[in-house]
């Protein structure tokens, strides 16, 4: 089974993680964390699991969902350089603005990054979502996020 970790636990992150459970993957395979209380929530919501410290669920998912506002991205990748190097996640990013080669600048050489593009349908899972896959991303990859 996939494992997904998201950093951030918002209104996005929201809709997407009821919408991965809902489609079937187990809430234990659904990793969150967030700056403050919101990954807490959430996780209480949906029976997804909470991760306080977000090194601990880069380390332990298959896929890492970026689901915190565009500005806040640098300063989320940049503490995780080197466990993102390590465990080589597929990086899935909703972050607004942000194009596939910003964020490959911002990651280890060679990391696979989607981005996806839903709205706020996703809410009541009904959003269409747009993806484009980054230099290093396979046909795997985008099959992964158009799955997820
Ligand atoms: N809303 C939309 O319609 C929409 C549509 C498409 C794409 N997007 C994109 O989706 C992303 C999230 O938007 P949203 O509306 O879900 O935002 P949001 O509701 O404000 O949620 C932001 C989340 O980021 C977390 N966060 C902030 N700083 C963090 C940090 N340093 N480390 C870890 N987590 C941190 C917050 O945690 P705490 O609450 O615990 O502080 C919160 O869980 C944005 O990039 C946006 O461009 C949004």
């Amino acid at each position: 089974m996939t494992v997904y970790g998201f950093i951030g636990a918002g209104n996005m992150a929201g809709a997407i993680v009821r919408g991965t459970i809902a489609a079937g993957t187990p809430a234990t395979d659904v990793l969150l964390t967030s700056a403050h209380d919101s990954a807490a929530r959430l996780a209480q919501a949906t029976g997804a699991r909470h991760v306080p410290v977000a090194a601990d669920l880069v380390a332990a998912s298959d896929v890492v969902v970026l689901a915190v506002k565009p500005h806040v991205v640098p300063g989320v990748l940049a503490p995780l350089a080197d466990v993102l190097a390590a465990r080589r996640p597929l990086v899935l990013s909703i972050a607004a603005g942000l194009s596939t080669e910003r964020l490959a600048e911002m990651l280890p050489p060679g990391a696979r990054v989607v981005r996806a593009m839903p709205n706020m349908a996703a809410t009541v899972g009904q959003s269409m979502t747009a993806l484009a896959a980054g230099p290093a991303a396979t046909d795997t990859d985008l099959e992964t996020a158009d799955a997820s």
